[in-house]
């Protein structure tokens, strides 16, 4: 009986020195990945709010990314603070106020813009304007000088000013490519794929849905008639999906009741897009996103469409394929907000000194 004890107690000490040496060599090759292409140095700016604290969260999980840097007005040193003891490699940096703000762009490859005022019950993305777009156009004024390479994602709304101000701002600064410049849709697609998968009882990871326009109401364009797999539904369930999507950020505002809009949710999108970002400047092949762009695809001057992404961010402008009449129709009925959006943004920047 003394010898089964022994072998019990051998048995049971080698099992747990295997398994502390497993779980050391799991954390090991968390930590130390050195292949050349996960090295990502990525910049939240507006790190510290709703968006910004999730969205860190997940590109610190992330095994692309190996430098983060977070920039806000506020709260930066502890959010970075928190986010650095999570055993991920990433090295997260916080910076905060403008005379850090250089700094805190310093070699960044992709930033990433959620800094800025969300709205409330009642108000219009566009309300935004007056307070966002002096927000947006001050720190891309800053990736213009000090990142001027950098892939520019811009989350803050609203989107269909941002981003044309993003691109004026860069041209003053003569460093416009606008291969660079994204305005984050992506939560568009992720609801439309989510509302689509519980009406016909899919997996929502399998469901794809482009959706193309602008990222405000009715410039909310989901071509459902491209979804994959291939849905099909009566005209007015058809309509009332069409405005439920266009409707789903005031959805959340109004359920939200004053203390903001989409957050986590749109933390995941944001994420999506990044790590799609940064797979195709890795070299991975056939990675499509929708996004708000510079393009040539209607008499917009800035539309969503599908976009093959690459090493230099747009490879490709896909356009936006066969469209049924009704989603023709959306497309049309769209074309002079989305005009006149792009027009303030653009005189926005013009006026400025
Ligand atoms: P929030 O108020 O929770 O956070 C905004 C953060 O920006 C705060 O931490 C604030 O300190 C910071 N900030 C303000 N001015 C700044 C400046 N000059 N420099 C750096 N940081 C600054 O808001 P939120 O819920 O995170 O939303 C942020 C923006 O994202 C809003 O404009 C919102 O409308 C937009 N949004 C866009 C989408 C989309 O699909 N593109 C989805 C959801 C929200
Ligand atoms: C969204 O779509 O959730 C965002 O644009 C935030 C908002 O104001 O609706």
């Amino acid at each position: 009986s003394v010898f089964i004890i022994f072998l019990a107690l051998f048995v049971t000490c080698s099992f747990v020195m295997f398994s502390r040496l497993s779980l050391t060599l799991a954390a090991l090759s968390r930590g130390v990945s050195t292949s050349a292409q996960n090295n990502a140095r990525v910049a939240v700016l507006g790190a510290s709010g709703g968006i910004g604290q999730p969205l860190s969260l997940l590109l610190k999980n992330s095994p692309l990314v190996s430098n983060l840097t977070l920039y806000d007005i506020a709260h930066t040193p502890g959010v970075a603070a928190d986010l650095s003891h999570i055993e991920t490699r990433a090295k997260v940096t916080g910076f905060i106020g403008p005379e850090q703000l250089p700094e805190s762009l310093k070699d960044a490859e992709v930033v990433v813009i959620p800094a800025g005022v969300p709205r409330k019950p009642g108000m219009t993305r566009d309300d935004l304007f007056n307070t966002n777009a002096t927000i947006v156009a001050n720190l891309t004024e800053a990736c213009a000088k000090h990142c001027p390479e950098a892939m520019i994602c811009i989350i803050a709304n609203p989107v269909n000013s941002t981003i044309p101000i993003t691109s004026e701002v860069f041209k003053k600064h003569d460093v416009f490519n606008p291969n660079h410049i994204f305005g984050v849709t992506t939560l568009d697609i992720v609801r439309a794929n989510t509302f689509i998968a519980e009406l016909k009882g899919l997996d929502p990871a399998r469901v794809n849905v482009p959706v193309i326009g602008g990222h405000a109401g009715k410039t909310i364009i989901p071509v459902i008639s491209q979804c994959t797999p291939k849905v099909e539904f009566p005209q007015d369930q058809l309509e009332a999906l069409t405005g439920r999507i266009q409707e789903a950020g005031t959805e959340v505002v109004k359920a939200k009741a004053g203390a903001g809009s989409a957050t986590l949710s749109m933390a995941y999108a944001g994420a999506r897009f990044v790590f799609s970002l940064l797979d195709a400047m890795n070299g991975k092949e056939g990675v499509i996103e929708c996004a708000f762009v510079r393009s040539e695809e209607t008499a917009c001057p800035y539309f969503s469409t599908p976009l093959l992404l690459g090493k230099n961010g747009i490879e490709k402008n896909l356009g936006m394929g066969k469209l049924s009449a009704f989603e023709e129709k959306l497309v049309s009925e769209a074309m002079d907000e989305l005009k006149a959006s792009i027009k303030k943004g653009e005189d926005f920047v013009k006026g400025r000194k």
